[in-house]
């Protein structure tokens, strides 16, 4: 798909990946509708790009929210006239084992990392296909692929965005459409997503279950991610499967073989692997 002078949409884009990737759209001649939850970067952002000569406006959303990502919509085609792109990226995570993770955690996690993908798919997808051609990306991650410790809610939210993708993309692909699917699977990137609590509500917060193996790798995670890939280097990768029409995005390929590992053993000796 020729990008120049489409218009994309991309959640979670006040920070990290998503602001990378509007970033990068607007390099390439992209009209840019930037939502985020949170307002103050939110509105920096969309300055900066605006500053930098870019067609880019900001719309405070909440994910979570059907009528809110409704209204991203509407605006987007009062102030563009069309959409087709879309990158479902707003994301949150909390470290917690199953068995010991509150039902306010799972809830947090599931309507954003998971709802607000559904809701987004099911509000753009009509109006990208009235252009005939465009592109949905949902920002998932290698937890999506395989579901490690301490990340329950995390884990099940992720897989639900790779199953909602492939079926997606294998939909549009039965009835023909000119419109795409992928999924980007990231492995550590250094963003500010240990500090995702900082959009909650503080009495939802409150009701997290605090355990010792929930801490442990919670801690584990900042030191990983902050020897992460710089989020910079993850829009030229969506851009490029916009583009060429790619589903699977992976930020490091080799985390994959855990994957592949699993469905071997799946099928060799029906162990689940370390
Ligand atoms: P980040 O915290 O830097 O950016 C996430 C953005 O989403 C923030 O600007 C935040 O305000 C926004 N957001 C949070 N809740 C929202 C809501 N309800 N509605 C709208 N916006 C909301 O984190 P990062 O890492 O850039 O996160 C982007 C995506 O990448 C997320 O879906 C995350 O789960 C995923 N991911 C991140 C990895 C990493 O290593 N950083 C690895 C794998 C996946």
């Amino acid at each position: 798909m020729d990008v120049n002078g489409k218009v994309a949409v991309v959640t979670g884009a006040a920070s990290g990946m998503g602001l990378a990737m509007a970033r990068t759209f607007a390099n390439s001649g992209m009209k840019v509708v930037l939502a985020d939850i949170e307002e103050a970067a939110l509105n920096e952002v969309v300055n900066d790009l605006s500053g930098d000569g870019h067609s880019a406006i900001g719309v405070r959303t909440d994910v979570s929210k059907l009528d809110e990502v409704q209204a991203l919509a509407d605006e987007t085609l009062k102030e563009f006239g069309a959409v087709h792109v879309l990158c479902n990226n707003a994301g949150v995570g909390v470290g917690a084992p199953v068995g010991n993770t509150s039902i306010a955690d799972w809830k947090w996690t599931l309507d954003i990392d998971l709802w607000g993908p559904i809701y987004g798919v099911e509000t753009f997808l009509p109006l990208i296909e009235e252009q005939g051609e465009g592109h949905i990306n949902s920002t998932a991650s290698m937890a999506g692929l395989y579901a490690g410790a301490s990340l329950g809610a995390y884990n099940v939210a992720k897989h639900g965005v790779v199953a909602l993708m492939a079926s997606l993309e294998r939909d549009l692909r039965w009835r023909e459409s000119k419109v795409r699917a992928s999924v980007l699977c990231p492995g550590p990137i250094n963003t500010q997503i240990v500090d995702s609590e900082r959009n909650r509500d503080p009495d939802d917060a409150a009701a997290h279950i605090d355990s010792e193996q929930g801490q442990k790798f919670w801690e584990f995670l900042t030191r990983t991610l902050a020897n992460g890939m710089d989020p910079a280097e993850v829009g030229p990768m969506v851009l490029d499967a916009v583009i060429n029409e790619k589903f699977w995005i992976l930020t490091h390929p080799e985390m994959g073989e855990i994957a592949v590992n699993q469905s071997r053993a799946m099928l060799e000796d029906q162990r689940l692997t370390r």
